[in-house]
């Protein structure tokens, strides 16, 4: 059967090629312009005395709110923005603390570690570290998500099944407390600080810097793609073979196409003809590579699985292009190979130049009739889970990224399931129903309820806090908050702060 693209109204297809006109001529070249300046990884360096000289002055900064009464609650000043969120905090009316940290303090190739402060990108950080023959091991994909949105917030990439979520291979971070405090944290100190800010949207303290391991890189990532016909077939190889590769991930396109990618870095691909630059700007996204293989390795029929290789950096950011495929959902014909060919350059378009230029309503327009979630379950509930969404939504591609929960986050992870998940990425429009988008999103959350499975925090949330909290594990972040007066009065509960985001 061949994979079903959505219709477009005709109102619709007016207004797309106004909005392609507008992006492509008058927009796009200072999205570009703003894009090289914010994503260069030039003078992202800073010592270990100007790092302290900054955490000063956060610092400061609270112990000014102590002093003036600890009047309203504290956040971060960063813009909205900046947030790759959909859902922002509407930071009008509290206290709001610079906490401009966006520097490399150390890359120590002997002891293997890097210490960095939280508003770096992935896009600068894989620069830099790639430059250097290193990596770290979680590198979640799009160019503009910080070191510190992935720790209070959450981060998974295709190396999760070994080393969980982003923020559980931090080994150790430093945080500015509501009392004023700077306190380094880790297993062995602070320890109930630790386990509470993963997770804990910025409810715990301003994070200043944070420790995370590096790892030797190889200069390409190999990758094996290999298409199933089910879900259950696709767990079952995946049970097989995630432990002999660092790097898995599968791109749904419906109940029978599945497209599995075994990913390991190599320096030496064994036939240099395979190796493909999927970030050249006439390139087609990623996820239409993969379905051109898909198509190739369906046509052939004696050829089940196909190698090729990826420059690392093009590896690691590979959905950063296309956002997936959200570029293509919100206008089609940015996926034309003409329009690709002429205009290809202007991807990946930076998030925080679209996000700050374009008005609230064009965004909330746009992705109205769109479902962007994340829903994490245990994996041997995939295959039912996926039925239910076939039904109820109908949206493909599916992103499918196994992950090994661990217990250092606040993600609840029962001894039945040994920490083995599926995080599901769904991004486009589902099909109509009589069923609004979010009736159809709360009857997803009640069966992560019911089968212990996880909902992505940045997205769209109906859970009550109740409920929310029935999912998370909050013994340490309770415990961190209860102990402290001026935590509680600070800053707001983790769950009333992510239900009561502007849509
Ligand atoms: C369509 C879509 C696709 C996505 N796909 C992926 C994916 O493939 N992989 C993945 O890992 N994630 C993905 N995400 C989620 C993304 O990782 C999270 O939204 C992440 O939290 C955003 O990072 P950010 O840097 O924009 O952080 P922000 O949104 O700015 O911050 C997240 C939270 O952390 C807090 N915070 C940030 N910095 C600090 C600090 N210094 N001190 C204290 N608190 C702080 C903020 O207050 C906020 O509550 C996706 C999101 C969307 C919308
Ligand atoms: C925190 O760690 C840093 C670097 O290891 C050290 O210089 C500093 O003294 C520590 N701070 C506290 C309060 O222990
Ligand atoms: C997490 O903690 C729970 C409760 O303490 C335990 O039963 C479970 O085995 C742990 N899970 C993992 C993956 O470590
Ligand atoms: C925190 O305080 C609340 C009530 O004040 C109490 O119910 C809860 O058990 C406490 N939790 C921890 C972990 O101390």
């Amino acid at each position: 059967m061949p994979i079903q693209h959505p219709t477009r109204s005709i109102l619709r297809s007016i207004l797309d090629f106004v909005m392609l006109i507008v992006v492509l001529i008058f927009t796009g070249p200072f999205v570009k312009i703003f894009d090289y300046f914010s994503m260069s990884s030039r003078n992202c360096f800073t010592t270990h005395k100007r790092h302290a000289k900054k955490v000063a002055n956060v610092q400061a900064q609270v112990r000014r709110w102590i002093q003036g009464g600890r009047k309203g609650q504290m956040c971060s000043a960063r813009p909205g923005w900046k947030s790759f969120s959909i859902h922002k905090v509407d930071k009008r009316g509290f206290y709001q603390v610079e906490v401009d940290l966006n520097d490399i303090i150390e890359i120590d190739v002997v002891k293997k570690r890097l210490t960095i402060e939280p508003g770096m990108m992935m896009g600068q950080l894989t620069k830099i570290l790639t430059d250097k023959g290193f990596t770290i091991p979680v590198v979640p994909e799009l160019d503009t998500l910080t070191v510190g949105g992935l720790i209070c917030g959450g981060g998974i990439e295709t190396s999760s099944h070994h080393h969980g979520l982003f923020s559980d291979v931090v080994t150790s971070f430093e945080l500015v407390t509501a009392d004023g405090d700077v306190l380094n944290c880790s297993e062995t100190e602070n320890s109930d600080y630790f386990y509470a800010v993963p997770g804990s949207s910025g409810t715990v303290g301003f994070l200043t810097s944070a420790t995370i391991p590096l790892i030797p890189a190889g200069k390409y990532m190999q990758i094996e793609y290999v298409h199933v016909d089910s879900i259950p077939n696709a767990v079952k190889l995946m049970q097989q073979r995630n432990k002999n590769h660092a790097y898995v991930e599968g791109i749904i396109y419906s109940m029978t196409d599945v497209m599995l990618m075994f990913g390991d870095m190599t320096s030496n691909p064994s036939d240099p003809s395979r190796i493909n630059y999927i970030n050249r700007w006439y390139k087609p996204f990623f996820h239409n590579i993969v379905e051109n293989v898909m198509n190739n390795i369906k046509s052939s029929k004696n050829n089940a699985k196909y190698i090729e290789y990826f420059p690392l950096r093009d590896y690691f950011h590979r959905h950063s292009r296309g956002m997936f495929w959200q570029a293509e959902n919100t206008l089609p014909a940015l996926s034309n190979p003409l329009i690709l060919l002429l205009f290809g350059w202007l991807h990946p378009l930076n998030t925080h130049a679209v996000w700050r230029l374009l008005p609230k309503f064009v965004i909330r327009f746009i992705t109205g009739d769109q479902l962007l979630q994340d829903f994490c379950v245990p994996t041997v509930k995939l295959d039912e889970f996926l039925q239910k969404c076939d039904t109820i939504f109908k949206v493909y591609p599916i992103w499918l990224c196994p992950v090994k929960m661990q217990n250092k986050s606040m993600a609840k992870t029962p001894e039945i399931y040994g920490g083995d998940y599926m995080d599901l990425g769904f991004y486009g429009p589902p099909i109509n129903s009589e069923h609004s988008i979010s009736d159809r999103i709360r009857e997803c959350e009640q069966y992560m309820l019911k089968n212990n499975g996880f909902l992505g925090i940045y997205a769209e949330i109906f859970l009550t806090k109740g409920e929310l909290r029935q999912i998370h594990c909050t013994a340490a972040y309770d415990k961190v908050r209860n102990s402290s007066s001026s935590c509680r009065q600070g800053f707001p509960d983790v769950f009333d702060k992510i239900t009561r985001r502007i849509k």
